[in-house]
């Protein structure tokens, strides 16, 4: 391929000149924005072990009053994009967010999609448009675009979860906005029991629910469990792994990230293909060792990680005697909506 001319070979008047009226020569940039074969990534494989991010964490909750933070949480920002644009990816946004005993973070909605993974402790709540969904450990939790929500905690605790949105891209394509609400009446959360079993959809009248988000929490004992049967129904299986879904449709839960749970047989080792999409990994049980582009991680219970698309990734469960579980999210969704979804094996 031959080289491309620069903009140092062009006068200077030239080019303030043409800057004077918004103009750009491409082809200086041209093989920067169209690379050879494999995109320019910013997103740098990062890890955030929770143990360096909690102490802080609690430390913004001695610092700053719910009050003064609405959402107090610390973002887990990946370096290759600079800390200060709050990415963990092109499309991906992840922080820590902690809530103590009693607060309340208020109502809003907006247009980026969300879910909670919650990492530690007891008694808080979500509430999507009203409805109670608990949070325990390893529970996920879906505030999709547009529906209200806000975060109770009525136990002794801090609770922590970890924020997945994908705000970067919302952003990016300048639709990111939010809107404040009055507090919620709350109801009883009902769509994990009505959806709890595999293949039964309820069906009053013939019809089937039409709403675009009929189950808003998934409780992670039902999806360990679940791990656990396929793991035991198909004892040569490789990639243990289940997908989060709207069970009235069995598509992606959300429009443009997609939600995942793997468990990792005692001391297996997983080689997960290069695929477009960069991912991110949460240890919700276990360890796992993440290896990608020459970098390892040990990682243990509540440790985040992302790694960038187009590359290997290979997970190891250290511990000879218990699976590791992790959850795990991806830029899938939105790929295969724009048609550039890849698995390069
Ligand atoms: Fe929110």
């Amino acid at each position: 391929m031959n080289d491309l001319g620069r903009i140092e070979d062009l006068p200077a008047d030239y080019v303030q000149d043409m800057r004077q009226h918004n103009l750009v020569p491409l082809w200086p940039s041209l093989r920067g924005v169209l690379p050879p074969k494999v995109p320019t990534r910013q997103t740098q494989p990062t890890m955030w072990p929770y143990g360096t991010v909690r102490p802080l964490l609690m430390r913004a909750g001695e610092l700053t009053p719910i009050e003064k933070a609405e959402r107090r949480v610390l973002v887990l920002a990946n370096p290759g994009h600079g800390l200060d644009k709050m990415q963990a990816s092109a499309a991906m946004y992840l922080g820590m967010q902690l809530l103590l005993p009693g607060e309340w973070a208020p109502s809003h909605r907006h247009t980026p999609n969300a879910v909670r993974m919650i990492v530690e402790g007891e008694g808080a709540y979500t509430t999507v448009n009203g409805e109670k969904c608990p949070m325990s450990r390893g529970d996920l939790i879906l505030t999709p675009t547009g529906l209200w929500h806000e975060h109770g905690h009525d136990g002794t605790d801090p609770v922590v979860w970890l924020d997945v949105l994908d705000l970067p891209l919302m952003y990016y394509a300048e639709v990111s906005y939010h809107i404040n609400g009055a507090r919620h009446e709350v109801q009883p959360g009902h769509g994990e029991r009505r959806y709890a079993r595999g293949g039964l959809l309820p069906s009053p009248m013939f019809e089937r629910s039409a709403q675009a988000y009929p189950m808003l929490r998934y409780p992670w004992a039902e999806a360990r469990d679940a791990l656990l049967d396929l793991a035991a129904d198909e004892p040569g299986l490789e990639q243990v792994q289940i997908t989060y879904v709207n069970p009235e449709t069995g598509g992606d839960v959300q429009n443009v990230l997609g939600f995942y749970a793997l468990m990792l047989r005692p001391g297996q080792s997983l080689r997960l293909p290069a695929r477009s999409p960069a991912q991110v990994f949460h240890v919700i049980e276990g360890g796992v060792r993440m290896a990608c582009l020459g970098q390892t991680f040990e990682m243990t219970e509540a440790d985040t990680a992302c790694a960038p698309g187009y590359e290997g990734v290979t997970l190891t469960n250290p511990h000879a005697d218990r699976p590791s579980f992790v959850f795990m999210a991806d830029e899938s969704p939105l790929h295969r909506k724009l048609g550039v979804y890849e698995v390069r094996g």
